[in-house]
């Protein structure tokens, strides 16, 4: 059965307790239901809580956009994916903020998502490239080093159920996402990776998301490119309307799927 399309709101180190919990409750009146369409929510940590509490599970569900790798123990100031499996559906994992701003080598983002897997808690795994990369010619390089290594520690079965995002870091932040073409060059590149890896069944388990200035207006363009199956939406995500019209889009584009199937 495929599964439904994804789209995860990043709201990153934005929002206070009570800001989220306003943003969920003008959400939870603009946003309909959709079957075909998953809509998570990646607040900070403390109001994953409270938003647990709020949220109404056939609408949205939750996400943390981090965990660390180790379940227990003296770690002051970290959070575990055994503390957040209660809380969270899934887990952003390797950011490239958290990358860049944390250091994370992809040895960390490996055990993290090791870890979130030993947890129950499904990783929407960041990869992507800076733009000095790209310019000399290192993107398929550096998607490939983030995929293995991330990836290594896990079976088929695992591999079969995480998500990927592609974030070009140069398209994020911005007002226009990466042009059509380079998404799909390196979606598909990322998918060549994980059926090297673990065989076209896996593959095609996989979701593939797109990251990076996600706005209204591109939606229907980027829901189109082979092999996408859903939006990691940042600052777009923090406007009610904007992001209800973006899981819209993403709706209007699970129509049109099913149409080509059913011609197909
Ligand atoms: P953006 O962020 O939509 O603000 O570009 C996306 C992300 O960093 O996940």
């Amino acid at each position: 059965m495929k599964k439904p399309k994804l789209v995860v709101a990043n709201w990153k180190m934005h929002l206070t307790i009570h800001q989220a919990s306003v943003l969920v409750n003008r959400l939870s009146k603009t946003v309909n239901p959709h079957r075909g369409v998953e809509v998570v929510l990646a607040p900070n940590y403390l109001c994953l809580q409270p938003l647990s509490n709020e949220i109404d599970r056939r609408q949205f569900r939750l996400a943390a956009q981090d965990g660390y790798f180790i379940d227990e123990g003296s770690f002051t100031g970290a959070v575990s994916f055994a503390q957040l499996r209660e809380l969270v559906q899934y887990s952003i994992i390797g950011h490239s903020e958290r990358r860049r701003y944390f250091d994370e080598s992809l040895e960390t983002v490996r055990d993290k998502v090791a870890a979130a897997v030993r947890n129950n808690i499904i990783p929407i795994l960041c990869v992507g490239e800076t733009k000095e990369e790209r310019a000399q010619r290192e993107t398929k390089q550096i998607l490939h080093d983030q995929i293995v290594t991330a990836l290594s520690n896990l079976t088929s079965e695992d591999v079969s159920n995480i998500v990927l995002a592609y974030e070009p870091i140069w398209a994020i932040g911005g007002s226009e996402p990466a042009k059509p073409d380079i998404i799909e060059k390196a979606v598909s590149w990322i998918r060549y990776q994980v059926r090297e890896l673990y065989g076209k069944e896996v593959e095609d388990s996989v979701r593939v998301l797109y990251g990076g200035s996600d706005e209204p207006e591109f939606v229907a363009d980027i829901m189109s490119i082979k092999g996408i199956d859903g939006l990691l939406v940042g600052h777009a995500s923090l406007n009610y309307e904007q992001f209800a019209d973006i899981i819209m889009g993403v709706h209007l584009a699970t129509l049109n799927d099913s149409d080509q199937a059913d011609k197909g």
